[in-house]
Order: structure tokens, then C-alpha cells, then sequence
């Protein structure tokens, strides 16, 4: 959700309010998908990095996060939400974690769209503690090295269960991953806009639906027309 800072700054506002403005721009997106028949949307909230942002603004990240969960819980399970954050909780405060597991819990047998929140996440981060899990698992016998395989090494990540995009979305024309989903995105297209998220809407998604589907999706294989 990138460029929430910068759609402030461009106004002449805190560049808080740019974050408030994205709470509003990933309702509406999260709204879309779900009318339109997406079945997962995956957004990228606080990163392991952001916690070297200056201590006012994570603040406020974490206060909104909070009153996101608590002022929006309800329509999430009238709407059949299933939402689920992912990367490492227990470095987030007490609170928040406990607003974040009574939201799992309530929306985990919701039958709607699947929202991922990205929270505390990077995708390095993700792939040692996958390892170490392996690796435990390994030395205590339950599994034989040679047996790790694609299928195992999914199952560890905070993803697990959940299918690999189809479509990367970057706002505010950067052009890089970001430590963001790294193993998930090995297949995904990538569609870039100059956009900032604030002021992502229908327009924009359908212009991204509309890149993905003039792709050719080869996966490594030949077109089937090729010779
Ligand atoms: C990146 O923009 C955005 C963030 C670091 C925060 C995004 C979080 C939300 C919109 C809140 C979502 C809340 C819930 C509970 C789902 P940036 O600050 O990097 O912008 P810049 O690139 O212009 O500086």
C-alpha cells in the first residue's frame, strides 16, 4: 500500500493522514475483489523494516491497526471476510495481538474473500524461520531431509493453505519487491502504477485486472501456439 506518505505530503497534510486515507482505499479495494470474484487479496501493512520509521508514525500505525480491527470486525464478518495476519505477532504490543486473534478466530469459518494483512512481516524473515522449523523437525526425526520438498516448504510459511498470487499490484511506481512475499510471487505478474494508494479505486484495480489479463502465462513452459 504504498505511497500513503507521499499522497499526504502532496497536500500539505501529516503524512499519517496519507495511512488513514489507505485504511479507506484498501476497504474499497477489499470490497471490489470480493464483488468482482477474487478470492484472496493480500495486503502489505508494516513491514520488519518500518519499525526504523520515526517512533510517532509507528505509533500511529499500530493505534490505527487497532481501531481498524475494532471499528471494522463487524461489517468483516457480515460481509463473510475471512481475514488472517501474517508475519511475526509477538513482536507487536499485547493488544494488538489479542484484537488480532479474536479477529481470526471469529472470521475463520467465513466463506467469502480471504484478506491477508501483512503485519511485522518480511519475506527473508519468513523464509529463516521456515528453515529453523524444518530444520527442528529434522533433528528431532520427524523428517527426513531428502523428503523436504516445494509442498513442505509452503506449509511452513505464514501463507500456508493459501494459493500463490496471481497478480502483484505496486502503487506509487516503485518497481521492486521489497522483501514481500518473496517465495509466493516466484510466478506472479506484476503490474506497476503511479498511483498512490489513497487514491486507489475501481479505475485503477480494473486497470490492473485488465494488464493481468492481456498477459500469456507461460510458467517457465512454451506458449502452446510456439513450434
Ligand atoms: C506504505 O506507505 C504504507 C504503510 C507503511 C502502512 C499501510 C497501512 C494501512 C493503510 C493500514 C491498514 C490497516 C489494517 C488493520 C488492515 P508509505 O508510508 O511508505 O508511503 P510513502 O512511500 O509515500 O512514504
Amino acid at each position: 500500500m504504498d505511497g500513503n506518505g507521499r499522497w499526504a505530503q502532496s497536500r500539505g497534510l501529516p503524512r499519517v493522514m496519507g495511512h488513514h486515507a489507505g485504511v479507506e482505499a484498501l476497504k474499497t479495494t477489499l470490497r471490489l475483489c470480493s464483488d468482482w470474484g477474487i478470492t484472496a487479496l493480500t495486503a502489505y501493512a508494516f513491514s520488519t523494516e518500518n519499525w526504523s520509521r520515526p517512533g510517532d508514525e509507528v505509533n500511529f500505525l499500530l493505534t490505527l491497526f487497532e481501531r481498524v480491527l475494532q471499528k471494522e470486525l463487524q461489517s468483516l464478518e457480515t460481509e463473510q471476510v475471512r481475514i488472517r495476519f501474517l508475519g511475526d505477532l509477538d513482536g507487536l504490543p499485547e493488544k494488538l495481538q489479542g484484537l488480532i486473534q479474536d479477529a481470526e478466530e471469529r472470521t475463520s469459518a467465513n466463506t467469502g474473500i480471504h484478506l491477508n494483512v501483512c503485519t511485522n512481516y518480511g519475506g527473508r524473515r519468513e523464509l529463516v524461520r521456515a528453515t529453523q522449523r524444518l530444520a527442528a523437525r529434522a533433528a528431532s526425526g520427524d523428517l527426513e531431509p531428502q523428503n523436504i520438498d516445494e509442498n513442505t516448504v509452503a506449509a511452513e510459511l505464514f501463507t500456508a493453505g493459501e494459493q500463490d498470487p496471481d497478480l502483484l499490484i505496486r502503487t506509487s511506481g516503485e518497481h521492486r519487491i521489497s522483501n514481500f512475499l518473496l517465495w509466493q510471487l516466484a510466478y506472479a505478474e506484476i503490474h506497476v502504477t503511479d498511483v498512490f494508494w489513497p487514491d486507489f479505486d475501481a479505475e485503477a484495480l480494473k486497470k490492473a485486472l485488465l494488464d493481468y489479463q492481456s498477459r500469456n502465462r507461460r510458467f517457465g513452459g512454451l506458449d502452446p501456439i510456439s513450434p
